[in-house]
């Protein structure tokens, strides 16, 4: 990837890792503005867009009359080591409780820091209302169009090979479009394995993933996944090697709910890997435009040259989850997938597929996914700054390099199971970790997701959480049994 980084980037860089280092700790003042512009021979301009962007990562503060501070934040999860091997496969059993869950969440007049939606608020309502009236004046026969045959738009198509131009070049007949990325990943799982078969999965790792596997009857392997980089390659090669996994299912950019990004270099041995013994991957790609990232992250399809990765994606959380609209580049499982299409649903709508055409064909999309990651990477640091005030001190939370959930360890001893009953009471929702588990692991987890506005309601619903996981934390733990 080409790095041409502007000078205030640097600057935000280098500031940031000192940062990262404790060399500036926080609650330190940073030097002030003249000083670094001295010190680093460059324009006071420069340095206050340096000093922006780092409030924007929300590593620091500005006082005012007072200068720039490192921000206060909670513990950060521990890394994982890369020895960590797999354990047995299991049938994984989790769509009874989590629905009792998702409902409990659901429930009128809760503050919603359950589902992971982007609020309206954020999304590009208005530019999606013109690109619908453009289409309906241009193509009205595609308010009524649906073919069998041909069950592609060619324009999204040819977006969708635009947008990946910097890593690869797409063939268009690798192509499927799908109405969602769910029906994507769902499609590509029942085209590259079967009932009893076993998938690699992260661990935690979003649960519709879970469903899935659990309504095929197949088997999930957790590989032990980092908090920073992701699942352990070691991990899965051994999987592999001893003949365990028949297919993998990873989100490696910005995983829900880490937040973890996969290292270039894991990408590429993991396509290395699979390649070599012949194993797809279902690649979950969803929050790839979502990233925190200077440059956009590639997929492990970027590396991919035999056909075995299979990139899933959809415009639901940059654009609008309501337009259902989908796409897997299913590489050598193309005709399977493309098969498997035809008989769940027939072709997604031709109208939304233009409409979503329009959109990302455009400047728009670059201007709306630039203002997403800047609103989500600050509201991502507001509520780990609130967890750092009202949760217990042991918490520890995630660093996300993307998306906008936050993930949580809190005290061993607490059920987050059991504390999900008393916050849906006190009105608050959230998802409790071992909803991102096939073995009920992550006893002593929740996701809080963090894609709403900051308001004085989510402050002290944050702070209601944070007294009763100080409660929690005083009981003897009485974990509740999976299913
Ligand atoms: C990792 C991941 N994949 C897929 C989806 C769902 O995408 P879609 O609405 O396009 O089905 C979500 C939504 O939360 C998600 O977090």
């Amino acid at each position: 990837m080409s790095s041409q980084l502007n000078l205030y980037e640097h600057l935000a860089d280098e500031l940031g890792a000192l940062i990262a280092g404790r060399i500036f700790a926080p609650g330190d003042r940073l030097p002030s503005i003249r000083h670094l512009a001295q010190q680093k021979r460059l324009s006071i301009s420069t340095v206050m867009q340096a000093l922006r962007l780092l409030e924007d990562r929300g590593l620091i503060d500005a006082k005012p009359q007072a200068g720039f501070y490192v921000r206060h934040r909670a513990r950060t999860l521990s890394c994982i080591t890369s020895s960590h091997c797999p354990k047995e496969p299991t049938y994984v059993g989790i769509n009874n409780l989590l629905m009792r869950v998702l409902q409990a969440n659901d429930s009128l007049g809760v503050v919603q820091l359950g589902s992971a939606w982007p609020p309206d608020e954020i999304l590009p309502v208005k530019r999606i209302q013109r690109a619908v009236n453009t289409v309906t004046r241009r193509n009205p026969d595609l308010l009524t169009r649906v073919s069998c045959a041909d069950m592609n738009e060619p324009n999204f198509v040819r977006q969708i090979t635009r947008r990946a131009i910097d890593w690869g070049r797409l063939d268009a007949d690798e192509i499927v479009v799908t109405s969602s990325c769910t029906e994507a990943i769902s499609l590509c799982v029942r085209a590259v394995a079967k009932p009893g078969d076993t998938i690699a999965i992260e661990s935690p790792t979003y649960f519709v993933l879970l469903q899935l596997i659990e309504s095929l009857g197949m088997k999930a392997l957790e590989i032990p996944t980092d908090p920073k980089t992701g699942p352990s390659i070691d991990a899965l090669e051994l999987a592999m090697q001893q003949g365990l996994v028949q297919a993998c299912l990873l989100v490696p950019n910005a995983n829900n709910p880490l937040g973890s990004i996969m290292p270039e270099a894991n990408k590429k041995r993991l396509a290395a890997l699979l390649s070599q013994h012949d194993i797809p991957l279902v690649e979950d790609d969803i929050y790839g435009d979502l990233c925190f990232t200077n440059e956009r992250p590639w997929p492990v399809k970027a590396y991919d040259t035999t056909g075995n990765v299979l990139l899933c994606s959809s415009f639901s959380k940059a654009a609008t989850p309501a337009a259902r609209v989908g796409y897997v580049v299913a590489g050598k499982y193309a005709q399977q997938v493309a098969f498997m299409k035809t008989v769940s649903s027939g072709a997604t709508g031709h109208f939304f597929q233009a409409v979503l055409a329009d959109f990302i064909g455009s400047s728009s999309y670059d201007n709306q996914i630039r203002k997403m990651r800047r609103v989500l990477a600050q509201r991502i640091a507001q509520m780990s700054d609130a967890v750092s005030k009202s949760f217990p001190s042991e918490c520890s939370v995630a660093e996300p390099q993307g998306g906008f959930v936050l993930w949580i360890q809190l005290p061993e001893q607490v059920d987050a199971l059991a504390l999900h009953r008393p916050a849906i009471e006190q009105r608050i929702a959230f998802m409790p970790g071992p909803m991102f588990s096939a073995s009920g692991k992550f006893g002593n987890y929740m996701r809080l997701n963090c894609g709403n506005a900051w308001s004085v309601e989510i402050e002290k619903a944050v702070q209601t959480l944070g007294t009763l996981v100080h409660r929690f934390s005083d009981r003897p733990s009485g974990r509740i049994a999976l299913n």
